[in-house]
């Protein structure tokens, strides 16, 4: 175990962050260059049954405080990125590739986590399953329709899994009863994960340039990412984690820029971090600049690890 080194699950990473889904992870070129660099690990673009080439441009805008994007899910569909998975295998460095999938179909997901199971050369496979896609028109979000929600979980686990290790990707969610009442839900399935936040939904960034809203689809709604999510982040990963922290294992993501936004994730709950926005901003050498700024951060405290660190705010 070194000072950086984390697990999801049973899935152990090196480092304890990587890319956010839909961050540098459509193409092959764009998931070699998350591989090569410092990341613990590399998650794939949420996928589809079919490829989607998304919605129309601009999609995708940000200034210093953030992001927003209404994408609508471009990628290569689910069997590019089960492939994916077993050619990084084969590359022969033991770092971890997390498959997403989206949750917008469930008879599509059912197939695609039928298929990712029994085609994936890893003995363990984690699988990010996104409920919480705010930009398909005419979609509301999966995870905050908690009904729909319990009924999808019972439908992926009435079947038996041989390799693939399930988790969740959340939306923000704003009051701790809804907290509460989406953990009773949880707690009743064998879920490996939950990674806490996906963008806040539906916000609007106008472009100052023109006085119009900085993205076309939805007329101009999207996903904020970025530093505006950072407190939301925060809080939704502090609160799952004194909900669920002994049951499974929770990622943090929102608002990462900095060794010290990872440090705080962990702090509040979070074994693992996701960098979305920056990521976006700066390219793959974010990793080696966090990884510097984390591991001075925790020298200096005298901290030993990150299971050290995850959720000790809660002891105070
Ligand atoms: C997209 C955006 C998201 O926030 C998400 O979770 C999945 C997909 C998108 O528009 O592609």
């Amino acid at each position: 175990m070194s000072l950086l080194s984390t697990n999801i699950s049973s899935v152990f990473l090196k480092s304890c962050f990587y890319n956010a889904s839909g961050c540098l992870c459509v193409t092959k070129e764009d998931i070699l260059k998350v591989y090569n660099s410092d990341s613990g690990a590399v998650i794939s673009k949420s996928c589809t049954f079919s490829p989607r080439e998304g919605n129309p441009k601009p999609r995708y805008f940000e200034n210093k405080y953030g992001s927003i994007n209404s994408m609508g899910m471009p990628n290569k569909g689910y069997r590019f990125y089960t492939y994916m998975s077993n050619y990084l295998l084969e590359l022969g460095d033991s770092k971890p590739c997390i498959i997403s999938v989206s949750g917008l179909d469930f008879d599509e997901l059912l197939t695609m986590l039928s298929y990712i199971d029994n085609m994936v050369k890893r003995p363990e496979q984690l699988v990010e399953v996104n409920l919480s896609c705010p930009n398909i028109p005419g979609e509301a979000q999966v995870s905050y329709n908690f009904k729909k929600m319990d009924n999808c979980l019972k439908q992926i686990f009435s079947n038996k899994y041989k390799k693939i290790k399930i988790g969740l990707k959340l939306s923000p969610y704003f009051d701790p009863s809804h907290i509460l009442e989406v953990s009773n839900i949880f707690k009743k399935y064998p879920l490996h994960f939950l990674t806490c936040i996906n963008s806040l939904g539906n916000g609007m960034i106008i472009n100052p340039e023109t006085d119009k809203a900085s993205i076309v689809p939805k007329k101009g709604l999207g996903g904020i990412g970025g530093l505006y999510c950072k407190p939301i982040a925060l809080s939704n990963v502090f609160q799952f984690y004194k909900h669920l922290g002994d049951k499974l294992t929770i990622i943090g993501c929102g608002g990462v820029q900095s060794g010290q936004d990872v440090y705080e994730h962990i702090l509040c709950g979070a074994s693992a971090v996701q960098i979305g926005t920056q990521l976006v901003r700066e390219g793959p050498r974010c990793f080696t600049r966090i990884e510097q700024e984390l591991k001075e951060i925790l020298i200096k405290k005298n901290i030993k690890s990150i299971k050290e660190l995850c959720g000790s705010i809660h002891k105070l």
